[in-house]
């Protein structure tokens, strides 16, 4: 891996129009803001990882990147070059240097083609390796592990692993520099995927190539990636070198996505149920911090009198009622549930009062409107969008970690990254 950036990619965005026919230009639907202002750049040799739950935009991001879509806004440098600005024998060279891997191999290939024609189309299509195209593809086949003699099968003869080899030596066909990978070992067996990871690696190796590698788990990045960049509804909220994000995780979202890793040992009770509640709609995000309608560290509102265990039971009590997670026969049993001997004082008591009367009238919305409204708007974290880099521990590039417990006068500056806080020393 060298220190030259590859692929610099600029407060990249892209919005999705709802509109569908002429009676939707005037009714003007809001647009899906699937990816919002997003930057990195990708070091030639290096693997980045991109990591995020379903729904957060990772594809969008890498077709955008690849100008398989047009951005709403923002720009993406391939060798220095704005993509945007290419054309003709340019914009063609480009695209022959840049290559995609999908993640389901099934519906990628043609199921009416043969392994030999498949791998070459992409030669065809650039008008390469004319008169040697057979013996290439024969020679690609060995080197992502399959048998030279696959040539003449068709698709549907291979096993789903075997079928993501194929795409490889197809990327691979036209010598890119580059592939985007789109969670392509996503649909396979935990043993496959690690053999095609190391596949993967080896002809990285091989071929110098520089990897974008998109997973909605993060044990599958670890594997592979020399850095990961978080992303979380359209936003990357955490990036840093692979050790520095495992080992000293900035971002309560990256907290979160760490500890829902399945966890191997067989008499555990699978993934651990940390991610509570739906990610938001792209089309109306949260404001300030993405993250802090879900966030179990959101920071107290400063203008309320409270300590940090009598916050941890209101936030608690507030994403219960929002999330309609429990019986509320009567007062003394939501107390007791959620505040043990007595309520807090003051204004904070008086709204949980009122919200507790609310949802005993079996008015849920309205306590959740409430206490939404009382104590999650009035924070830092729904009023400002966060942006911080933090000091690594781990190696020496440079940590991003888009939250506000960053900011020096936080008034909940305890609990940063998972680790017990006396133990904690920043
Ligand atoms: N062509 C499209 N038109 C409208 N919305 C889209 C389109 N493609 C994706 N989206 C929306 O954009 C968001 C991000 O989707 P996607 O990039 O596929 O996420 P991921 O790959 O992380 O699962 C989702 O809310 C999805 O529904
Ligand atoms: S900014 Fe606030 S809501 Fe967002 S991740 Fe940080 S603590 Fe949570
Ligand atoms: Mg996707």
């Amino acid at each position: 891996m060298s220190d030259d950036v590859l692929l610099r990619v600029e407060d990249l965005t892209k919005h999705f129009s709802q509109s569908s026919g002429i009676l939707d230009t005037f009714l003007s639907k809001p647009s899906v803001r699937a990816v919002d202002g997003v930057s990195f750049d990708i070091r030639e040799g290096e693997t980045l990882g991109l990591v995020g739950e379903s729904g957060c935009g990772k594809s969008t991001l890498a077709r955008t990147v690849l100008r398989l879509l047009d951005p709403t806004d923002g720009a993406v440098y391939f060798k220095g070059e704005n993509l945007a600005e290419l054309s003709g024998g340019d914009l063609r060279r480009q695209r022959r240097d840049m290559q995609m891997i999908f993640q389901d191999p099934q519906s990628s290939l043609d199921p009416r083609m043969k392994v030999g024609p498949i791998v070459e189309e992409p030669m065809k299509a650039h008008g390469l390796y004319e008169g040697e195209r057979e013996a290439r593809v024969r020679e690609l086949l060995e080197k992502v592990g399959l048998d030279p003699h696959h040539y003449n099968r068709y698709p549907h003869q291979f096993s789903g692993g075997q079928r993501q080899r194929i795409n490889l030596a197809r990327a691979l066909a036209v010598n890119p520099e580059f592939i985007v990978c789109d969670e392509p070992v996503s649909a396979l067996d935990v043993s496959i995927q690690a053999q095609v990871l190391n596949t993967m690696r080896e002809l990285q190796e091989e071929f110098g190539l520089t990897y974008l590698f998109i997973a909605h788990d993060l044990s599958v990045i670890r594997h592979i990636a020399d850095r990961v960049a978080v992303m979380y509804l359209g936003n990357v909220v955490e990036l840093a070198e692979t050790e520095e994000l495992f080992e000293n995780p900035q971002h309560p979202y990256t907290d979160a996505l760490l500890e829902s890793i399945p966890v191997p040992d067989p008499r555990a009770d699978g993934v651990r149920g940390v991610l509570d509640g739906d990610v938001p709609s792209p089309i109306d995000p949260p404001s300030g911090c993405r993250f802090r309608t879900r966030c179990p560290d959101l920071i107290r509102p400063t203008e309320y009198e409270m300590d940090a265990a009598t916050w941890d039971a209101v936030l608690a009590f507030s994403r219960a009622v929002e999330r309609r997670s429990f019986e509320a026969p009567d007062r003394p049993t939501v107390r007791r549930q959620f505040f043990g001997d007595g309520l807090p004082g003051g204004d904070v008591g008086g709204h949980v009062e009122r919200a507790i009367d609310e949802v005993l009238a079996d008015e849920w919305d309205a306590a959740a409107d409430r206490l939404t409204e009382a104590f999650e708007e009035p924070s830092i974290c729904a009023r400002e969008e966060p942006s911080y880099t933090v000091e690594p521990r781990y190696g020496t590039d440079e940590h991003r970690a888009d939250c506000h417990l960053h900011r020096d006068d936080t008034p909940s500056p305890e609990r940063v990254d998972g680790e017990d806080p006396a133990t904690a020393d920043d």
